[in-house]
């Protein structure tokens, strides 16, 4: 009785999920049609691990795709010529998805480039025995500008950035803030931790902050990310380097723009590792002791000790009198820096502005501080000579002679 009731709701609801999923069709003369929803990109490109040599493009794709990338000087029109294609792959295999995330290497520094994306769409995939694909589409690179990168060049003489950190979802507010750097004027954007409050799902980090951030910039000005407590939480927070890869493979790394070599560290966690809330999924005491084994080869390095201006960024900064997190940053990470004469530390996550000047607590660093408040944007130009922040009503100057 209640099924006969309810079967007509049923019926509907079936008939809103057909368009959803690809079917064969066989038509009159007996060979067969592919219906299936038309893709859509539905957020990027965006790029990440900009290096001097390289970039890595990322895109998602509603429904399953294969993707590549084709590049071209900046002074030639895309269709001059052939262009090589840069695929995705695994071992050797091309990659099918809806997360698109493809390097491209054997670059000149200080270069800009043109780049399109494509995305096929698979209409049919019955694994080995055929895959059916639609017509690739691309990224316009006729009707509109093509997308630009350009990669690092430590010659130059200076460098430009925007800082975002403690976002926390509210993605309306930081449209407004990163419009500017829609304006250009930016070597890169930094994402200084929790742009979310936890990763559930993909859609999340899309729907919180990134693709007002490609609609806005990242498509032409590279991503660097330094992972927040909060991105270490939720389902899918292993799929945080999926998103936002880094030139080591792990979320602490290194890079050089202009006279400024940049160390990108990971505090982890800010609670002890046994906390309730972190369901017995935290290991972040052992990450910490790993990460400050890795630091000491980084301070060590010619390529750190020969920039003209050393910067640290990390999302927690330490204090010694804070939680486990922040006091194992003192603990570990700050004797290593200390003494290697670092120019600036850039933190987030006390959702206030602070400048702490070298020498002083709670870090007990040699150098100085700037914590950037919540939901702000923060414009940092560094030379060789100084470090210039603008950050809303509060702006620091810091002399490096
Ligand atoms: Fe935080």
């Amino acid at each position: 009785m209640l099924l006969k009731r309810i079967a007509p709701v049923l019926l509907f609801l079936g008939m809103l999920a057909l368009p959803l999923q690809a079917k064969t069709v066989r038509t009159e003369n007996d060979s067969i049609r592919i219906v299936a929803p038309e893709m859509q990109v539905t957020c990027g490109p965006w790029l990440s691990a900009v290096g001097e040599k390289e970039f890595t493009v990322c895109w998602i794709t509603s429904t399953d795709a294969a993707g590549w990338v084709e590049i071209a000087p900046d002074d030639e029109n895309f269709y001059a010529r052939e262009r090589k294609r840069y695929y995705q792959t695994f071992q050797g295999r091309c990659t099918i998805g809806k997360l698109h995330r493809i390097r491209i290497t054997g670059l000149e520094k200080g270069t800009t480039y043109r780049y399109c994306i494509f995305s096929e769409q698979v209409l049919k995939n019955e694994g080995n025995r055929r895959i059916f694909y639609a017509t690739p589409v691309e990224s316009s690179v006729f009707r509109q500008n093509p997308y630009k990168v350009t990669t690092l060049d430590p010659d130059k003489a200076n460098c430009k950035f925007a800082v975002f950190n403690d976002m926390h979802e509210r993605d309306s507010i930081f449209r407004a803030q990163a419009k500017p750097v829609a304006g250009g004027g930016y070597d890169f954007v930094l994402f200084n931790g929790d742009m979310t409050s936890q990763i559930e799902s993909v859609y999340d980090i899309e729907t919180n902050y990134l693709r007002s951030a490609c609609n806005l910039f990242a498509g032409n000005i590279p991503i660097f990310f330094a992972r927040g407590n909060h991105e270490n939480r939720g389902a899918a927070s292993y799929e945080f380097l999926n998103l936002f890869p880094t030139s080591t493979g792990n979320t602490y790394y290194t890079f050089r723009e202009g006279p400024a070599f940049f160390v990108v560290l990971d505090g982890g966690e800010d609670k002890p590792d046994s906390n309730i809330h972190y369901y017995g999924l935290s290991c972040y005491d052992s990450f910490r002791e790993d990460e400050a084994d890795w630091l000491k080869t980084i301070v060590s390095s010619k390529e750190y000790i020969n920039a003209p201006v050393r910067i640290v960024i990390i999302h927690m900064p330490p204090n010694a009198n804070g939680w486990r997190g922040v006091r194992e940053i003192e603990r570990l990470f700050v004797p290593i820096l200390n003494g290697t004469d670092v120019a600036l530390m850039i933190c987030g996550h006390t959702h206030r502005p602070e400048f702490h000047k070298a020498g002083t607590k709670p870090g007990n660093c040699d150098f100085p501080i700037f914590v950037n408040t919540l939901r702000s944007r923060a414009d940092i130009e560094i030379t060789a000579d100084s470090i210039t922040i603008s950050a809303g009503k509060n702006s620091h100057v810091i002399s490096l002679n």
